[in-house]
């Protein structure tokens, strides 16, 4: 989600709740525990791998602090999945999240617009086609590397239950989604969040929560007519604008926050 610097007085509404903010939060630090811990395997030859090894305290804290990482993200995966199934507003970020035929139309709009076939950008809802790929890559991920590195930690006992190939199978999609994810990262999520020169040098939403009304029009424009149009026929707020309401009741009369960014 994009936010930028919106000078004067200027309504913000909550995109990710602290919950949220918070599962991001274990997300990065156990991403980049496993990245940094696993690659050093992989490229043992590349410059820096025997730095980063001898810095982190040796070869076998590595090995430990690899499987720290994975602990964290595993515990993330299943707080996560018990979120989306069983909280009110993690079914709704769910379902909203869920791929739609209007991602795919939206996808190519995008790409006319950029080659410049087509005059306007695609509308987006509370999320872009790119913002749902990128969720549904990191669950998809997540999941297949917990599995591999399961296989790969329990090497002698996933032996009794399975051929020898299977195990070099996993250890090869292992390694390979490893760096998928890393480029996936490094490329495509950094330019998203930090070096779009809409919000260079960083989106704050992971940190506050809070997007700008500026924002929110210019970049899921679908969302916010909906929530015009409930303020306005005086229908139920969805639950992002109710959480940022009650916050405004418990201020003093100028309930409109102003925000510099
Ligand atoms: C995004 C998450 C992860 C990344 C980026 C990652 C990265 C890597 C890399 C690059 C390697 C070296 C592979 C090679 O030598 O070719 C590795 C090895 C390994 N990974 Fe992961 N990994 C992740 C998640 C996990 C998880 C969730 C587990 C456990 C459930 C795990 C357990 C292992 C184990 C046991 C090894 C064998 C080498 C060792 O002892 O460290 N990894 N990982």
């Amino acid at each position: 989600m994009r936010s930028s610097a919106n000078p004067g007085n200027e309504r913000f509404y909550e995109r990710l709740t602290l919950n949220e903010r918070i599962q991001h939060m274990v997300l990065m630090a156990s991403f980049f525990l496993l990245v940094l811990t696993g690659l050093p395997l992989r490229f043992p030859e590349a410059p820096g791998s025997a730095l980063i090894v001898e810095l982190l305290g040796g070869f076998t804290i590595r090995g430990a602090l690899h499987r720290l990482g994975a602990v964290m993200l595993i515990g993330l995966t299943i707080y996560h999945f018990l979120y989306v199934a069983l909280s009110r507003r993690g079914r709704s970020e769910l379902w909203q999240l869920a791929p739609r035929p209007k991602d795919l139309f939206d996808a190519i709009q995008d790409v006319m617009f950029y080659i410049g076939l087509e005059d306007r950008k695609p509308r987006f809802d509370r999320y872009s086609y790119i913002e749902k790929f990128e969720y549904l890559a990191v669950v998809w991920g997540s999941l297949v590397m917990i599995t591999t590195g399961f296989l790969l930690w329990f090497e002698d006992q996933a032996l009794e239950l399975i051929p020898k190939w299977v195990l070099d199978v996993a250890s090869i999609i292992h390694s390979w989604e490893a760096i998928l994810a890393f480029l996936a990262i490094i490329i495509w999520h950094f330019y998203h969040v930090h070096l779009n020169p809409e919000v260079f040098p960083m989106s704050r939403v992971w940190l506050t929560g809070q997007v700008s009304e500026h924002d929110l029009k210019a970049n899921h424009p679908m969302e916010y007519e909906r929530l015009m149009g409930q303020a306005a026929t005086g229908g139920e707020a969805p639950q992002n604008q109710r959480q940022d309401q009650r916050k405004e009741r418990k201020r003093p009369a100028t309930a409109e926050r102003s925000r510099s960014k």
